[in-house]
Formats: structure tokens, sequence, C-alpha cells
């Protein structure tokens, strides 16, 4: 089924080869958005081609690189942002390693920086602009159990936001963050793998984080998907500055 609900805008999404940032593209373009996924692995981001979806463009956009984020927004011109690119390093403070820190760190806030720093002046003179931050229910809403990077990291980017919002609130530019609980995705298979293999069996890797989910299950990517179309389109024109949390109850109990 094809929307209308951001027809007219223009969305540009990092880290769209797979996972969320995929769904988030595919779900955005169904509802009529001209949109610019963008990921390092260009090998990924190729079979959005097989989708069908005309309004759909692919190029290289490395978050991690200043230019090739310049270069990227130039190019797609967004009225709509997802910052999606991150990764989840696993352990405690007494595991983490400075280089994990740093990378973490750059990849998960820092392109954040880089790519509204790029995209808000445009924003500014269309005088409107949604701008979507992939934090985590691990963050400042929970901790979990060994994501002491990755928490702190997805802290971060709710500050990040909340700084964002309430600089440019009255300028037409709302910014936003999710904070999702476990979705399946293919870096989630590898975490489920990498205990899997110290816990004996993926079984019992599968076990351990569907058992933290209250509901039993893990989200879909298109579920998350469906809250980044919500907070790219103007029915959620009176939200900007929070966490949105959609973690199956996880935080809720
Ligand atoms: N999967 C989960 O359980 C979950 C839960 C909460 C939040 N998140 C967050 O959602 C986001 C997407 O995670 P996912 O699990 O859906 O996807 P994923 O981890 O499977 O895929 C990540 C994508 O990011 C791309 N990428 C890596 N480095 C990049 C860079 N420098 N520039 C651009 N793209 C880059 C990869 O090529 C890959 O296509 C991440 O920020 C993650 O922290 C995931």
């Amino acid at each position: 089924m094809t929307g209308q609900r951001l027809k007219g805008k223009r969305a540009l999404v990092t880290a769209a080869g797979q996972g969320i940032g995929r769904a988030s593209a595919l779900a955005m373009a169904a509802e009529g958005a001209q949109v610019f996924a963008t990921d390092i692995n260009m090998d990924a981001l190729s079979t959005i081609r097989d989708t069908n979806h005309e309004n759909i463009e692919i190029f290289e956009l490395n978050a991690l690189d200043d230019t090739s984020v310049k270069e990227g927004v130039a190019r797609a011109q967004p009225d709509v942002l997802f910052n999606c690119a991150g990764f989840v390093h696993h352990g405690s403070v007494l595991d983490a390693t400075d280089d994990e820190w740093e990378f973490a760190m750059n990849l998960n806030v820092r392109s954040m920086l880089r790519t509204i720093r790029a995209t808000l002046p445009g924003m500014l003179e269309r005088g409107q602009g949604s701008i979507i931050n992939m934090s985590s229910a691990c963050s400042s809403v929970i901790g979990a159990p060994n994501r002491f990077i990755y928490g702190t990291t997805k802290a971060a980017v709710i500050g990040l936001t909340k700084s964002v919002a309430v600089d440019y609130v009255a300028k037409g530019i709302r910014c936003n963050a999710i904070c999702p609980g476990t979705v399946e995705s293919p870096s989630w298979h590898d975490r489920v793998d990498a205990l899997g293999a110290q816990l004996g069996s993926k079984e019992q890797a599968m076990t351990q984080f569907v058992s933290r989910q209250p509901m039993g299950r893990v989200a879909t990517a298109e579920e998350i998907a469906a809250l980044v179309v919500y907070l790219a389109s103007d029915e959620s024109g009176f939200t900007t500055g929070h966490p949105h949390i959609i973690d199956g109850g996880w935080s809720g109990q």
C-alpha cells in the first residue's frame, strides 16, 4: 500500500543498507517521500534497487567523514534527516578500551554533529525540518548489562537531541530521538551468534535476548520504521526534543 503522508518531503537516511535504516528508507518511500538512502556498504545498499521504489536514490555516505557528509547533504537537501548509523560494543566499564570508546563516540554521537551541522542551514532557509536521531532504550532510559559504551553514547544522543530541539524550536525545526528495545537486524543476529559462542548455543543466547523483552519477542525493523515515518511527517508537528521509546515494554515495568 502506498500512502502520501510524506509527499513533497526529501528524506536523507544514514546506515540504510540493512536493519532499521533500510526499513525506514523503504517505509518513507512508500509514504511518498523522495528518499536518499545512504551507507558505506554499497553491496547491501544496492539491493534497495530490487524493491522497485522509483523515489529512492542510493549513494555512499560515510557518517565518520565530514566531506562525505557535506557532499551527501548537498545532494539530498533534506527536509527529513534520519541519523541511524551506530554500533553496539559489548562489555562493562572494565572491558572498555579507549579505541572502542573513541570509535563509538565518533560513530554513534559525533556523526550526528556532522550531519546536523551540514543539514540545518538548508532546513532553516526553507523554514522546516525534522531531524530523527537513533538512540536506544539502553541509554539514559535504562541501563542494560554489558552495554557500557553503547548506553553512554546513546544517552549522549538524547542530550544532543534536546539541545538541537530547544535552539531551533521556534524556527520550524523539530528534533526527536527514538529509543528502541531489541530489534531484529543483521547486526543483532551477529550479537546473538557471539553470545551463543560464549553460552554454548545460539538458542540460549536467543532466549536471553528475548527474555528481557516483556512481550516475549524482539521488534521488527518495520515496527521502528513506522515511528520514523510518524516523526518525519507533519502528523508529529507538535513533538520535539523527546526520546520516543519503542521497546516492547522493556523500560515500562
Ligand atoms: N538492532 C537493535 O536491537 C537496535 C536497538 C536500538 C537501537 N539500535 C540502533 O539502530 C541503528 C541501526 O541498527 P540496526 O541493528 O538496525 O542495523 P545494523 O547494525 O545491522 O546495520 C548498521 C548499518 O550501518 C552501516 N554503517 C556502519 N558504519 C557506517 C558509517 N560510518 N557510515 C554510514 N553507515 C555505516 C553498516 O554498513 C550497516 O548497513 C544503530 O544506531 C543501532 O545502535 C539498534
